[in-house]
């Protein structure tokens, strides 16, 4: 049988063997996908095919044939939204004002409670529609179930695909829905996090490591998916560390390839000795300063974005490191096909 996996080339040969369905089946892995090592056949239900070769035994030699005797098929689901990522339909236009809130906070759904970043948020977004007739969109993690990245990545930098594999196995997966979002629907984005013990939230964390898929698209293809957007922060919390919190942030748009604004965040915090929390969300909602600012971080965007939106950036380059700059490029992994 064929070694290079239907899905995304996986080494096979490297596979556990079990007996599952109805016969031997080995298993890829880098994702999981499963044939039987008799017949080359997915499991029962799948019409996939995989490629297998004549094989003869003549004294201590293996003899196999050059040409598959059973040719590989590999089945096409359509999926109206995976297509329009993977062929990166994008959604903006010339004139579009498409902007994006991310709040990253969590809380119980069965216990609601006021949240500062999320306001502050929204006073944002509000603002962009009425002063620049924006077209908003407020996605709330808490509200998407999807899974941590698995860390195919590890495995070899294709196997961390676009959109990401865990979305490819299941689109009904949490992300998807920032993924055609923030790639393909928006112009502007705005993140909004607390502080949780001098970072942004878990649940922050969380987005970026499936957002890994965008970045590595540089890596293995040379392909930038987020060009002529802005991004921009939102960082409350009780306490401080405002602006870790944001260079952590920063540091990770930029290399997905967005550009920001002069001032690209908003804090708020009441510093080391406020543990008056009680008193935090009282005096946020009476600030001044977060009317402000919650407002000048949006003129902020809009001005920079009319400037960069139709520039060409095909001269932008992501200086980053490719597999051919690695060490060890030169040395050859027998067990992999690519
Ligand atoms: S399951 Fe084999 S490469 Fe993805």
């Amino acid at each position: 049988m064929a070694n290079a996996c239907l899905h995304k080339a996986g080494p096979l040969g490297l596979g556990v063997v079990s007996s599952k369905y109805d016969g031997l089946y080995v298993t890829c892995p880098w994702h999981g996908w499963e044939y039987n090592i008799e017949t080359g056949s997915a499991p029962p239900g799948f019409p996939d095919q995989q490629a297998l070769y004549e094989v003869k035994l003549e004294g201590e030699n293996i003899l196999i044939s050059e040409k598959p005797i059973v040719k590989a098929h590999r089945e096409h689901f359509n999926d109206p939204l995976l297509e329009d990522l993977i062929k990166l339909k994008y959604q903006t236009s010339e004139k579009s004002l498409n902007i994006l809130g991310l709040s990253t906070t969590s809380m119980s759904p069965q216990l609601p409670r006021f949240s500062t970043s999320e306001d502050a948020l929204q006073k944002s977004l509000t603002y962009a529609e009425e002063k620049y007739g924006a077209a908003t969109k407020m996605v709330k993690l808490r509200d998407l179930e999807f899974r941590s990245c698995e860390g195919y990545y590890s495995q070899h930098s294709h196997a961390c695909t676009w959109p990401c594999s865990i979305t490819e196995m299941d689109p009904k997966d949490g992300m998807t829905e920032v993924y055609e979002s923030m790639i393909l629907w928006a112009d502007i984005i705005i993140v909004s996090t607390p502080i949780r013990w001098g970072n942004a939230s878990a649940l922050y964390y969380k987005m970026p490591q499936r957002l890994n898929c965008v970045q590595n698209q540089i890596t293995i293809n040379n392909k930038i998916l987020v060009k002529n957007k802005i991004a921009s922060f939102i960082i409350t919390g009780g306490q401080d560390n405002i602006q870790q919190v944001a260079g952590q942030m920063m540091c990770f748009f930029t290399d997905l390839g967005f550009t920001f604004p002069p001032f690209s965040f908003l804090g708020w915090s009441r510093g080391w000795t406020a543990e008056d929390m009680d008193k935090n969300v009282m005096q946020f909602k009476k600030s001044e300063y977060i009317l402000r600012t919650s407002k000048e971080l949006v003129d902020n965007c809009v001005e920079i974005l009319t400037q960069i939106k139709n520039i060409n950036m095909s001269n932008i380059h992501a200086p980053k490191p490719t597999r051919d700059d690695s060490l060890s490029a030169a040395i050859e992994n027998s067990d992999m096909n690519i």
